[in-house]
């Protein structure tokens, strides 16, 4: 699974996924420090032990460096940044039956326009799989002889 990378500084301006979404009811924002078992918790139960345990990294960072989508008070997808290692996205998700909605979309845009602000000129997201949900949303290129990259090696 290679990395990508992503250009922050040539990130169209806005969100309009998440400005459409909030019509729809479901907000993207920032995730705050009480919502952290949770949204850990959530992650574990949608996805895996080692998100749920970056995800809980991110939890540490101040900010903290993770986005959610929520609605009626239910957790619909998740994306964190700066968890395994600095300047990295990931990972990040979306609840089954919520995809094709623009959620992951929004979410990515919303954390990537975040490390901008931090001060990264460049995202790199860890261990792709969609690379194609990358390029299409962000223009993100894939970088060569990035596999297996940081997870090389990784205690499953
Ligand atoms: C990848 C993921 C987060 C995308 O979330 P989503 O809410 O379905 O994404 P969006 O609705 O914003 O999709 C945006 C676009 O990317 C495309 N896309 C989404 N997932 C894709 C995939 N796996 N492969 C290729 N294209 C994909 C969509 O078709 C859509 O294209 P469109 O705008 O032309 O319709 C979601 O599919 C997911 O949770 N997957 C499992 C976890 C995962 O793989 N995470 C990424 C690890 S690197």
């Amino acid at each position: 699974m290679p990395d990508m990378l992503v250009k922050l500084y040539a990130l169209p301006d806005g969100n309009p996924d998440a400005v459409r979404l909030r019509e729809q009811g479901v907000e993207v924002r920032r995730a705050i420090a009480p919502e952290k078992y949770l949204v850990v918790e959530w992650v574990r139960q949608q996805f895996n032990q080692h998100w749920a345990s970056e995800c809980e990294v991110s939890f540490t960072r101040s900010p903290v460096s993770c986005y959610v989508a929520i609605a009626s008070n239910r957790v619909l997808g998740f994306a964190c940044y700066d968890a395994t290692m600095k300047n990295f996205f990931g990972p990040t998700g979306v609840a089954e039956p919520e995809r094709g909605r623009g959620i992951g979309g929004a979410l990515l845009v919303a954390t990537l326009q975040a490390m901008h602000a931090e001060g990264y000129a460049y995202a790199i997201i860890g261990g792709v799989g969609p690379a194609e949900f990358y390029q299409k949303a962000v223009g993100a290129a894939l970088i060569d002889g990035s596999t297996p990259g940081i997870f090389g090696g990784m205690l499953r």
